[in-house]
């Protein structure tokens, strides 16, 4: 199974802290947003990431990130020229995906909760048997986002982007899996009436298929928007917040590497001390030494 990570677009709504940043490069408190994104596809048991961004900023992603080999995984890189939508990822990415099934993660999107790791692994077990799934998660403003309606049983009923009556409150997160015919599918999309290669309608096309699942993440999740300063001051205060209390780190992709065995402790160590006496850097130290009691 591979991954993407969309961390394209021009961030206005940011501006002007995004005019000469990437917004996935933003620090949501103590580490860039990316790596949030990052670790979901990690947690599913993803190992080939590919990073799609703009032409300007995609080099500062390499920087930042290189090869993936501190993460114990493989990163490829490759430029979406303009945000013609979500969909277009799979058509830049085909060599990249190589037939095999896919995820999707907007670089944007945070996603926290206990039984996370499980629920993306019964996702990535679906996508190789021939199953998309999505994640809905429970909004009180259901006009901004793309929308799921599902029925008693759980099942979709139907999928539509920025609804201006929407039939539920269940938002389609930033996170997809999808099956190994997801390039043709994606290749199929036409443009929505505001111009864009839409998620939501390469999704309507499994759906119509009946090969999309919906997987609601309830109350015990945070599914967090960086979408405004606002949301991005509270994703950042959420994430110090239990961080402080619980004394973890929320999407930290070398301990994950580590607990899956995917990088040695002395891997761990040798990124620690490059991160110097950052917070970051001594919490990586820590799980190494073994000091930390999940
Ligand atoms: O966050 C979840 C929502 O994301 C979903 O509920 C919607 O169905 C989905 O369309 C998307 O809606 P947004 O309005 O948030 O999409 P936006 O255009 O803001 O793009 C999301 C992120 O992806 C953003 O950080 C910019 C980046 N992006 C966007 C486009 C259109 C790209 O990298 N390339 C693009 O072509």
């Amino acid at each position: 199974m591979k991954g993407i990570i969309l961390a394209g677009g021009a961030g206005t709504r940011l501006y002007p802290l995004t005019m000469v940043t990437s917004k996935q490069l933003l620090p949501v408190y103590d580490k860039p947003m990316i790596y949030y994104p990052l670790s979901v596809l990690m947690l599913a048991g993803i190992r080939e990431i590919l990073i799609i961004s703009t032409p300007v900023d995609l080099p500062n992603f390499e920087r930042l990130l290189g090869d993936g080999s501190k993460f114990g995984i493989r990163l490829s890189y490759a430029v979406q020229e303009t945000p013609n939508g979500l969909a277009q990822a799979f058509v830049i990415g085909e060599k990249f995906i190589d037939g095999d099934a896919c995820a999707l993660a907007l670089g944007d999107n945070i996603f926290y909760g206990s039984g996370l790791s499980h629920i993306l692994k019964k996702a990535a077990i679906e996508a190789d048997a021939g199953a998309a799934t999505i994640f809905g998660y429970y909004v009180k403003d259901p006009q901004r986002f793309g929308i799921m309606d599902v029925d008693a049983n759980g099942n979709i009923k139907s999928v539509v982007e920025k609804p201006r009556f929407p039939k539920s409150n269940y938002c389609i997160t930033g996170l997809y899996f999808y099956p190994n015919d997801v390039v043709d599918f994606a290749k199929k999309v036409r443009p929505s009436s505001r111009g864009e290669y839409e998620i939501t309608s390469l999704n309507a096309l499994y759906l119509r298929k009946r090969r999309l699942k919906g997987k609601v993440l309830g109350r015990g999740f945070a599914w967090l928007d960086t979408g405004t300063v606002d949301s991005l001051m509270q994703a950042a205060e959420f994430v110090q917040m239990t961080e402080a209390r619980q004394g973890v780190k929320i999407s930290a992709p070398e301990e994950i590497a580590y607990h899956y065995g995917w990088i040695s402790k002395e891997k761990l160590v040798e990124t620690a001390e490059k991160y110097g006496a950052s917070p970051y850097g001594k919490h990586l130290m820590n799980v190494a030494e073994g000091k930390l009691i999940y």
